[in-house]
């Protein structure tokens, strides 16, 4: 239990021979071979810290949480570009990786459906816009996670893909989020509270480590595994968090 706790395995899916020439050929591959790395404990601890204050800062709105994880998103892309070293670079990668997957998948499990709940025709629309540019992002993100630094297109990838997932934030920082908190104002003005803790969960989404109030198996071993799993089953895995 101590060794899970100062190391978390992040295992991600790598083609080690066929590298993919095109996104529809890179997705098989994927699932079927792997290899390990792991994240420094120092990168954990901050996150558990981090984590944990955000989730305890329960009186925030769910914008709050969301503009930091996408200010984190920023600081992790920047990080892989400034890496000195393909041991560091891979590190960043896959700190970038996982918390690209988890942000995405709070999103779509906590705040668009409230965006289709309380904001009418127009919070469906942006759903549905928001929905669309995930999967661009997500498609881009399959490619990059099985690309080594060493590739040539390993920037070109992750440049291309910040550039969509940018203005996706900046979308959402701008328009979707004040319009929903406006909305959620209107309906109750603590429920933007409660999406936050309810985001704040989707956090604990850390495959391979354990976590004291996740269920007892990581549900999923890899990116992929977590970001192509049914809406429906995240959701039952989801529910089984305390109501903190
Ligand atoms: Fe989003
Ligand atoms: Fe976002």
């Amino acid at each position: 239990m101590a060794a899970t706790k100062s190391i978390y395995r992040v295992s991600i899916a790598r083609s080690c021979c066929a590298r993919p020439a095109s996104l529809s050929s890179s997705i098989r591959p994927l699932y079927q071979s792997r290899f390990q790395t792991t994240v420094s404990p120092d990168i954990v601890n901050k996150l558990d810290e981090t984590t944990a204050r955000m989730s305890s800062a329960n009186t925030g709105p769910v914008s709050d949480l969301i503009k930091h994880d996408h200010a984190e998103l920023k600081e992790f892309y920047e990080n892989v570009l400034r890496a000195s070293d393909e041991d560091a670079k891979v590190r960043w990668q896959n700190q970038f990786t996982w918390e690209l997957a988890r942000h995405s998948i709070g999103e779509e499990l906590v705040v668009y459906p409230a965006m289709e709940n309380y904001m009418g025709e127009e919070g469906k629309r942006l759903a549905d816009k928001d929905r669309a540019e995930h999967n661009e992002v997500k498609e881009l993100l399959y490619k990059f996670q099985g690309l080594y630094p060493s590739d040539t297109d390993f920037e070109p990838t992750l440049k291309s893909l910040w550039n969509t997932l940018s203005q996706h934030i900046e979308e959402e920082e701008t328009e979707d989020l004040p319009k929903l908190e406006d909305a959620l104002r209107d309906y109750d003005p603590d429920y933007s509270a409660h999406l936050a803790k309810s985001f704040g969960r989707t956090k604990k989404f850390v495959p391979t480590r354990s976590h004291p109030a996740a269920p007892d198996k990581p549900p999923f071993e890899t990116v992929v595994g977590l970001m192509t799993a049914p809406l429906d089953r995240l959701g039952d895995i989801f529910r089984r968090f305390p109501k903190d």
